[in-house]
């Protein structure tokens, strides 16, 4: 399988712009990014929201009169749409740990938590991967697995965006389930040191004899998904000779991009999109 190298934005471009949301999106575009990671939660009222936590996290949200969460805020699964779209998700708070990761983040207040439906509408020239985030390990956190994944593919379906998404998850119930409701979908298979480590609940019973490419393949593929600090020159190319595509997250410092390169990952998902359009060669 041969395609062009793989660029994508994470979280929109989460070190340059606030992280999931509609003008992060559109600002990292504006930029030259033209594929975008971002991850999906459900509201009470059933709707497929972009936002990375299970709750709102108070590094970068603030309430309806301003004020910042003190502590992590309620969980999405709670809220109705209309509940959580008073919170802005435009800036990060001032000395918290995200505002440290990212000095260079521009705020735009006043942006909201948006939904996947308005996201996939606003950039329909942009590709997607999605990532379905339920933990194995805290379901309580989340609506299950196969909720989220069959409301999220019911947002694919209604923006008839499924030939620019990819789905992915590190709970590989969601992959397995998307690949019998729509096997025309692509999916990347999401590994981490913890994962891999816990990997009888996060692969839900399946404990790997052999390696995580070979884990990959026998799931089907096609991309394999790892962090970028797993990932050694060999396991790209073993990866490579069981046919899977490599797409290591989140690589965001040029000389790990150049050496990822060289070891012949098929792409990159950063913070700095920018900086990696811009590597020469
Ligand atoms: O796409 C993979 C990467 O986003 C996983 O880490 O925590 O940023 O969702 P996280
Ligand atoms: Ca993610």
């Amino acid at each position: 399988m041969t395609r062009p190298f793989d660029i994508q934005g994470h979280r929109g471009a989460r070190a340059l712009f606030p992280e999931n949301t509609l003008a992060g999106f559109q600002a990292a575009y504006a930029l030259g990014v033209t594929t975008f990671e971002l991850d999906v939660g459900l509201t009470a009222d059933g709707l497929v929201v972009v936002a990375h936590d299970p709750a709102l996290n108070p590094d970068i949200t603030r309430d309806a009169s301003g004020a910042w969460l003190r502590d992590e805020g309620p969980a999405i699964r709670s809220l109705s749409y209309a509940d959580l779209s008073s919170y802005d998700v435009g800036r990060v708070r001032p000395g918290s740990r995200t505002s440290l990761l990212f000095p260079d983040q521009k705020p735009h207040d006043g942006d909201r938590i948006p939904t996947l439906a308005a996201v996939l509408a606003a950039l329909p020239n942009a590709r997607f991967t999605i990532e379905v985030k339920t933990d194995p390990t805290r379901p309580e956190r989340t609506a299950s697995a196969n909720i989220l994944t069959d409301a999220t593919l019911a947002v694919i379906a209604a923006t008839g965006a499924a030939g620019r998404v990819i789905v992915e998850s590190f709970d590989w119930r969601v992959q397995r389930h998307v690949r019998q409701v729509r096997p025309d979908i692509t999916l990347a298979w999401l590994t981490s040191a913890e994962t891999v480590r816990n990997a009888a609940v996060w692969w839900n019973g399946t404990v790997p004899a052999g390696t995580v490419p070979e884990a990959v393949a026998a799931e089907g593929g096609p991309i394999w998904a790892p962090d970028h600090t797993e990932l050694t020159e060999t396991l790209v190319k073993e990866a490579h000779a069981l046919g899977l595509l490599v797409l290591p997250w989140t690589v965001n410092r040029p000389a790990d991009m150049r050496r990822l390169i060289d070891w012949g990952v098929d792409g990159l998902i950063s913070d700095r999109p920018d900086l990696a359009l811009s590597l020469p060669g």
